[in-house]
């Protein structure tokens, strides 16, 4: 081995040792990282995105406008809630299990520069209280839809309203507006008086 060729030799012996000892601690960080980027429990509803044409359609089926509160729950990325606060005025709340849905929609929120009019939490859609909405967005699972519609009768006002992506609420409520667009159904519901009655106990 000629001079040079030693130096690097010792070089590279010298960054190995300090690369081992830095590997673990930099593995242990990245390893926390993921584990707070877990959702506390499996998800009910995978993570699919809405297309936007269809979020659009959603929020015009629900009317939408200036002073709306919007909740969507299970959010993902945000998509709903921030089109709805930059394109109709609305303010929006999000909801979603997972954090890492909820770092995206906040990064979209910001983004956007509609910080000031959205929140976004992390949770359990079945836990929230979601009693303030003037619409709520969803687009779940047929049996989360059926699991989570007295909870919607309950806290929800008269006259709010409710648009569903693909999946209905079941053949007792059925819907007042029913739209396809490119291959997806959107259903849109108004809380009545009838549903207010059903829970009342
Ligand atoms: C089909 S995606 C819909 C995302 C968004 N609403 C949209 O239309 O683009 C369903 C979302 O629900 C969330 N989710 C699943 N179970 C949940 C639960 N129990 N509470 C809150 N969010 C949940 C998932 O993390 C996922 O982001």
């Amino acid at each position: 081995m000629n001079a040079p060729e030693l130096a690097a030799f010792h070089l590279s012996r010298r960054r190995a040792a300090a690369l081992a000892l830095l590997l673990p601690c930099a593995l242990a960080r990245a390893q926390e990282a993921t584990q707070g980027q877990q959702p506390a429990k499996p998800l009910d509803v995978p993570y699919v995105p809405t297309p936007m044409a269809v979020v659009n359609k959603m929020l015009d089926m629900a009317r939408v406008r200036r002073g709306d509160v919007l909740y969507d729950l299970g959010c993902g990325d945000g998509r709903i809630v921030v089109t709805a606060a930059k394109e109709r005025g609305a303010r929006g709340v999000g909801i979603d299990i997972d954090p890492r849905r909820i770092a995206e929609a906040r990064r979209r929120a910001q983004e956007a520069g509609v910080e000031d009019r959205v929140r976004f939490i992390e949770g359990n859609l079945f836990d929230a209280d979601f009693a303030e909405a003037d619409v709520v967005a969803l687009y779940l699972l047929p049996r989360i839809n059926l699991e989570l519609r007295p909870q919607l009768w309950r806290q929800l006002k008269l006259g709010s309203r409710v648009v569903s992506h693909a999946f209905d609420m079941g053949e007792d409520w059925p819907p007042e507006q029913m739209q396809n667009l490119r291959g997806s159904t959107i259903y849109a519901w108004t809380i009545r008086k009838a549903q207010k009655d059903a829970v009342r106990t």
